[in-house]
């Protein structure tokens, strides 16, 4: 008798001429929702499931996957991976991939974009704009920071952060970098000959501060009010990595009290809610989670998890062999 085949969960509805190569190999459990789904729904597809194909809006932990005894792998449509309980994962033998590489050089654009939207205050000057208050042309009016010639700061000095640091060799910027280790010489010449620095040295030092870290439980509001405290006045802070790095009241309150001048935030704590007292500033540019959002890398993304689960569940010429496993420490086993 033939074996059963595999299934599959996609949880979104996503380029389905990329997804139909799914099923070549699985029955593939589809679903037409763009809506968030509650723990308990999300519990329920991966009961059935021996993988699943998932956004960073699926939150899954060791509850999700209490009773999901087929589950083998999960292939995340995203680099980070803060949705998933990776120990929880791992204990229970669930493989887990990401969707590197194919997304750094359209999130280091955006991350561009966002740092000269904030710094030459263009989201607030266009509103003031439309809401019809331009009368007359005015020597002082929206004064904003300097790319060129100013300082950069990339707090997490990655895939992500070396692409913005190569981009800021074309604004003559100074690039300073803190991260967990520092990089190699040549590496750190590629990049806009990058200078390592200790935390403290970077919050002070710079005019534009670039957070592209992972979040993790180490890095969780890492930005807090002491390190705020530290930046000057007159800086820029953009967020393009994940909300729960920033402590967001302590940051509101700086910005309000002139205390750093700007923020660019393409992701908040508690997206898609996004706090009352940062909506209410005009000195903060705000994204609705954007960064890789082109239509040639979003594909790629989705391509590249698909290939992932597909090898990661044994099948297809990679079997076994995904590109990008995030607990490699199972395909060892
Ligand atoms: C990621 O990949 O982690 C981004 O935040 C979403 O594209």
């Amino acid at each position: 008798m033939a074996e059963p085949r595999l299934r599959v969960w996609l949880a979104r509805p996503l380029f389905e001429d990329v997804t139909a190569r799914l099923d070549a190999h699985f029955d593939v459990m589809r679903t037409s929702v763009e809506d968030r789904y509650p723990p308990a729904a999300v519990a329920e597809h991966l009961r059935e499931v021996d993988g699943a194909l998932v956004t960073l809006s699926e939150q899954i932990g060791a509850e999700e996957i209490a009773a999901a005894a087929r589950l083998r792998a999960i292939a995340n449509v995203a680099v980070g991976y803060d949705n998933l309980d990776l120990p929880a994962l791992t204990a229970a033998g669930v493989l887990v991939t990401n969707t590197p590489d194919v997304l750094t050089e359209t999130t280091a654009d955006f991350g561009f974009a966002l740092l000269m939207a904030t710094a030459r205050r263009i989201t607030e000057a266009e509103r003031w704009l439309r809401e019809g208050h331009w009368d007359r042309w005015s020597f002082d009016r929206m004064l904003g920071a300097d790319l060129h010639g100013s300082t950069l700061g990339i707090l997490g000095m990655g895939r992500i952060g070396q692409g913005i640091a190569r981009r800021a060799a074309g604004f003559g910027m100074r690039v300073l970098y803190h991260n967990r280790k520092r990089l190699p010489v040549e590496t750190e010449n590629d990049c806009s000959r990058a200078r390592y620095v200790g935390f403290n040295e970077l919050l002070s030092q710079v005019d534009h501060l670039m957070l592209v870290l992972p979040y993790t439980a180490q890095t969780h509001h890492v930005i807090d009010a002491a390190a705020l405290a530290k930046m000057k006045p007159t800086a820029t802070l953009v967020n393009l990595a994940r909300g729960g790095i920033v402590d967001e009241p302590a940051l509101a309150d700086a910005l309000a009290h002139g205390r750093l001048a700007a923020a660019g935030l393409d992701v908040y704590e508690g997206e898609p809610a996004v706090r009352p007292e940062l909506l209410a500033l005009r000195n903060v540019v705000l994204t609705p989670h954007i960064a890789s959002a082109s239509p040639a890398t979003r594909r790629a993304m989705v391509a590249l998890a698909v290939d992932n689960l597909i090898a990661a569940l044994g099948c297809g010429p990679d079997a076994g062999r995904p590109s990008a496993p995030v607990n490699a420490e199972l395909l060892k086993r």
